[in-house]
């Protein structure tokens, strides 16, 4: 008897909750979406940044079969996006950028009609409806109409309606847009908890720089269809020019020897301080600290100044972060 046959087992790795390859859409000759590839790992926060019009709210129509692509394909939650488009709907939650509640109903009315679309038996429906009124602090409103809410009330409702379905992928298209800050971190806080405590994951768009930097895990910056950059925000940060170590010295003499080390390096105002720079990488941090060894100079403090997600976006698109252009 032969033995069977060793094959390796592939290390077990994070499912991804979603992939995409060559997404392409069009209206008539405009070109939305030019081949958008991505893959999000399960329990995990990815964002799409972009700008007003660059494509954002098509990508999240497509991945939620709410249209269809021109070409390219995708899965989600293990299920293909065109050929299991029912399955794929069963696993996933929207939220619109235009918050979809009925400014009729009330809050609680809003959440049962939801119960109902999912046809979830009416006590359940009615827990489920009480508990997510609970989650988002809207109990004490919920038979208010919805028509009386703030802007912050009615995207929480928003949020807690998706909710009653119990998506694995949530799709969250400009959670914060218009909101007052003191929402917008309620939402985030929301947010956070939901992937703490749930192992959602989330796809959010956003033209904020620094939600996609509180919130997720990955970024993809999309300009004009084409996405131009993709990471954590510190790996964003590191690829742009602008990123500096700086190394401070306890007096004028060692930070002389210093300054003849590193050719690169600048004096930095009246401080005893120097600045080299750099990405910020641990290669790059540690080649500086071998060097200062090598001649047993010692520095009193190093930082490591990494850009922040503007300069990303200035240095990946050519033109202003999008909070710059619409800052008011
Ligand atoms: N139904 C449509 N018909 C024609 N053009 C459209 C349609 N929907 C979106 N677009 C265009 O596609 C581009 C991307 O739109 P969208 O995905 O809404 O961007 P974003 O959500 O990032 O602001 C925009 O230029 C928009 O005008
Ligand atoms: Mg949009």
């Amino acid at each position: 008897m032969t033995a069977a046959s060793t094959t390796a087992v592939p290390p077990t790795r994070t499912a991804a909750a979603l992939t995409a390859v060559g997404l392409r859409k069009s209206y008539g000759d405009k070109v939305v979406l030019d081949g958008i590839d991505l893959t999000i790992p399960e329990g995990t926060v990815f964002a799409l940044l972009g700008p007003n019009g660059a494509g954002k709210t098509t990508t999240v129509q497509i991945l939620s079969t709410l249209l269809p692509a021109d070409a390219g394909q995708a899965r989600l939650a293990g299920h293909d996006l065109v050929r299991e488009a029912d399955a794929v709907r069963a696993a996933i939650g929207v939220t619109g950028q235009f918050a979809a509640v009925d400014n009729l109903l009330t809050a609680e009315e809003n959440l049962l009609l939801m119960a109902d679309l999912h046809h979830l038996p009416r006590r359940e429906g009615r827990r489920r409806a009480a508990e997510l009124l609970r989650r988002f602090e809207l109990t004490a409103v919920a038979r208010k109409p919805v028509a009386t809410f703030s802007g912050g009330m009615r995207r929480k409702l928003d949020l807690a309606m998706t909710l009653v379905g119990d998506p694995r992928i949530i799709f969250l298209d400009e959670p914060t847009t218009g909101l007052d800050p003191r929402s917008r971190r309620t939402m985030w806080e929301t947010i956070r908890s939901l992937v703490a405590d749930e192992g959602v994951t989330i796809f959010l768009t956003t033209q904020y720089l620094e939600e996609a930097d509180q919130l997720a895990d990955r970024i993809a910056v999309l300009d004009r269809g084409v996405l131009v950059a993709e990471g954590t925000a510190e790996e964003l940060k590191r690829r742009i020019p602008g990123g500096h170590l700086r190394l401070r010295f306890a007096d004028e003499r060692r930070l002389a020897s210093a300054a003849d080390l590193f050719g690169t390096a600048t004096r930095e105002g009246e401080a005893l301080a120097l600045r080299i720079p750099s990405d910020g990488s641990i290669p790059a941090l540690r080649s500086v600290l071998d060097v200062l060894e090598s001649v047993a100079l010692e520095a009193e403090a190093l930082t490591v100044h990494t850009p922040d997600l503007d300069d990303v976006f200035l240095t990946l698109t050519g033109q202003a972060g999008p909070q710059k252009e619409n800052a008011r």
